[in-house]
């Protein structure tokens, strides 16, 4: 499809816009979509349904309160707000008050873009440690702001000198994905301690992006420096119910910072969303409010498909080398039967063995000659793309 920008008298985008392009990872869903059969390691999607007592509760609430098809608070319902107050406190040691320093989102994804659009000006710069969420990349261009890549090390874990050597006087902004969207890494505490320190000194803030911070395989929760009081005005905090609670389409997430932060990000919330749709709200409530078992059990759900999907690579290691992940459900697989670009890999193995895979590169610097390999999936559409990718690379080598 030719994008408006083939077409600049007829259709006069703004630069802003022109500047941006759709993401891998919908491109190959699009893609995919017109070839018949194909089995994916490609959206990051859980494939559990939501949880019937969220189902319930909010089937329950729209039959029976009339206000919940209606507009909520900006800033989310209150009852939720505490809700949320009270899971960071007992979570994460993180103290928030329910009426400043909270907003509920449209998902993980607006609470990153509204954090964005208030931290980033024209000209600024934003580090990325990278490969990151490719998201990250389009949301910082449209603020007008350009991304710095630095890459990760050979094991994904943070290059500190490097990310120092990187920062400028435009620097505004790093965004920590913890634990990482692709790589599965989980960094240290320390880690976020030292990029802290550095934003103090330096005058940035670290955006945190939580959204996997209960997919961690060994150990607890990565440390959110959102509850530490020295840094709460250099942090602002990105979560999501969309993988934890299986309600990406639900769309509901939260920001949370210190409210001179907040109440400028709400200036953009409000003029973009209003609020998060309210029967959403009534699903994160329930969520937070709810039993906990049915993330317990989608969890080992997930350990099971990781073992299953490194066993499977394990089984390729002449074609695939790749760091085990520590956390979320991604792996950045770097594949050695090529020099070709991970796009053009992606779209061979997609055309020709009929499997989604997510070219590396379109995660920013250190994610080419790579592909994310989402294991959501059930264990049978794995297993068939790991079978179909064994005999593409068989038939590929014979070639
Ligand atoms: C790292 C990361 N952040 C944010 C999001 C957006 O999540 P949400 O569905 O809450 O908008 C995703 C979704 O895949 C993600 O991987």
């Amino acid at each position: 499809m030719l994008s408006a920008a083939h077409f600049p008298h007829r259709y006069p985008v703004s630069r802003r816009v022109r500047n941006i392009a759709p993401s891998a990872t919908k491109e190959m869903a699009l893609v995919a979509a017109g070839i018949e059969g194909c089995v994916s390691l490609g959206q990051g999607v859980p494939s559990f349904a939501t949880p019937t007592h969220i189902v319930e509760a909010v089937t329950r609430v729209l039959q029976e309160d009339p206000g919940s098809g209606k507009y909520s608070l900006q800033t989310g319902m209150a009852a939720l707000r505490r809700r949320i107050a009270a899971y960071l406190l007992a979570e994460k040691n993180i103290r928030v008050d329910p009426e400043r320093e909270i907003c509920v989102t449209v998902g993980g994804m607006e609470a990153l873009l509204t954090t964005i659009l208030t931290v980033v000006d024209t000209g600024d710069e934003v580090i990325l440690p990278s490969p990151t969420y490719a998201s990250y990349i389009e949301q910082i261009t449209l603020a007008g702001g350009s991304p710095r890549f630095v890459p990760l090390t050979d094991t994904w874990g943070l290059d500190l000198p490097a990310i120092r050597a990187a920062i400028t006087p435009r620097t505004r902004a790093l965004i920590l994905c913890n634990p990482g969207n692709p790589t599965g890494t989980v960094f240290s505490d320390d880690e976020t301690l030292a990029l802290c320190r550095q934003a103090v000194a330096d005058n940035f803030v670290i955006i945190t992006d939580e959204a996997y911070d209960y997919m961690v395989y060994d150990g607890d929760m990565p440390l959110s420096p959102l509850s530490m009081d020295e840094f709460r005005d250099h942090v602002i905090s990105i979560y999501s119910l969309s993988k934890k609670y299986a309600l990406t389409g639900w769309r509901v997430g939260w920001v949370a910072a210190a409210g001179g932060w907040m109440e400028q990000i709400m200036k953009v919330h409000d003029a973009t969303t209003i609020c998060a749709p309210t029967p959403s709200q009534f699903a994160a409530l329930a969520a937070l409010d709810g039993d906990q078992s049915c993330v317990a059990a989608m969890r080992a759900e997930l350990v099971k498909r990781k073992e299953l999907c490194c066993a499977r690579l394990d089984r390729l290691s002449s074609s695939f080398a790749y760091v085990p992940p520590k956390g979320a459900f991604y792996i950045m697989a770097k594949y050695l039967f090529s020099q070709a670009s991970s796009q053009e890999i992606a779209t061979r193995i997609l055309q020709e063995a009929r499997v989604i895979t997510i070219p590396g590169g379109s995660f920013g610097t250190g994610g080419e000659h790579h592909l994310r390999l989402s294991f959501g999936g059930e264990p049978q559409v794995i297993d068939e793309a790991f079978d179909r990718l064994e005999a593409w690379l068989a038939k590929s080598a014979a070639a």
